[in-house]
């Protein structure tokens, strides 16, 4: 082969850019395989004139080192396209990517709420969601077929309950106050604490309803525990948790275990009182029940209703935190939607 031919062979393996990694590898057989174009070269060494040998193998190094410096850096490149290529290059790259988890929305205001109520001394506390009538229902003050059992529809467990232990028929629980009944029942005043957990209804599934959702209750009984301690609670908490500027307001109303009962609003969180569809225009938006806990609870619950007194109160945490993040429908949080999860992602 004349030197002139090895000469284009080197431009050749010069200009070559692969646009594949099958095309490159056509390149490494054609020049670098077994029955490749350098073998052959090689192979023809001896067929050169001595005084020229020298000059032919410098030639065909050069064409060797060109298409083996090609090979190199266009195998570099197409592993630094896929996955493992790029770990086994450099180790010192970052690693991809990886989804992490955040917290719902609901527990973050759940935390937030405990925390909120941690400060000034409520601690937790748990109980079932499988309750008994006395728990849920009687010790409340609701008499058996009273009308007040239908403003909390009950989802009712047809089990064969053991009546040394549960009293009545067996519910999945409607509101966590059944906590506040065990708390009652085993612990001596004063008893600050506050009862989160998830509570089920009977209700048709809307924007607005759900047949679960999930319940911050409280409930503080001392000597002298008066209104003015439940309004003084209630105020702090919803400037904590809704921004110092906030207002409340209590308006009379009804629950078989408070007297005197109240609803309490705050102002409108979304529009800050000018008014808007959340607050319906009022500015104002509610956000939970209280009241004076009635002395035959207390009684019902052991505790000596001449001695204490106290206050408790009862919020949905999907309320609070649709009104802390304007979320306008309830069923989102049962979605799973990443999406909106995702939203969350590094509060808390
Ligand atoms: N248990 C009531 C409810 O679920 C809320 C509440 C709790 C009201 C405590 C007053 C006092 O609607």
């Amino acid at each position: 082969m004349s030197a002139e031919n090895i000469d284009q062979l080197i431009e050749e393996a010069k200009a070559f850019t692969p646009s594949s990694k099958e095309d490159l590898e056509h390149y490494r057989l054609r020049f670098l395989g077994k029955k490749g174009v350098l073998t052959d070269l090689f192979a023809k060494m001896k067929e050169v004139a001595p005084e020229q040998r020298k000059a032919y193998g410098q030639q065909v190094n050069e064409l060797k080192l060109a298409a083996e410096e090609k090979l190199a850096l266009f195998r570099e490149q197409f592993e630094q396209d896929g996955d493992e290529g790029r770990a086994q290059q450099d180790l010192s790259l970052p690693a991809d990517p990886m989804a992490t988890g955040t917290f719902h929305p609901l527990t973050l205001v759940r935390r937030q709420i405990i925390k909120i109520f941690g400060r000034i001394g409520f601690n937790v506390s748990e109980g079932p969601e499988i309750e008994d009538d006395w728990h849920n229902f009687s010790a409340l003050n609701f008499p058996p077929e009273h009308p007040a059992r239908d403003m909390q529809d009950t989802f009712f467990i047809d089990l064969h309950a053991d009546p040394e232990r549960y009293q009545g028929p067996l519910a999945l629980r409607t509101h966590t106050s059944s906590i506040q009944v065990r708390v009652m029942e085993n612990q001596a005043p004063p008893i600050r604490t506050i009862c989160p957990g998830r509570v089920y209804r009977n209700e048709a599934i809307s924007a607005r309803a759900h047949c679960f959702f999930h319940q911050v209750e409280g409930f503080y009984i001392d000597e002298g525990v008066s209104f003015a301690d439940l309004k003084q609670t209630l105020l702090y908490f919803a400037q904590e948790m809704f921004g110092a500027e906030t207002k409340i307001r209590l308006r009379p109303s009804y629950f078989p275990f408070t007297e005197p009962s109240a609803e309490m609003d705050i102002s409108c969180s979304i529009c800050k009182g000018k008014g808007c569809n959340v607050c319906k225009y009022s500015g104002w938006v509610e956000i939970l029940g209280c009241g004076m806990i009635d002395p035959s609870v207390l009684e019902n619950c052991k505790i000596d209703a001449d001695k204490y007194s106290g206050f408790a109160f009862g919020m949905g945490i999907e309320r609070i935190t649709m009104l802390k993040y304007a979320i306008k429908d309830l069923r989102i949080f049962s979605e799973n939607d990443v999406r909106f999860l995702d939203q969350f992602k590094g509060l808390g």
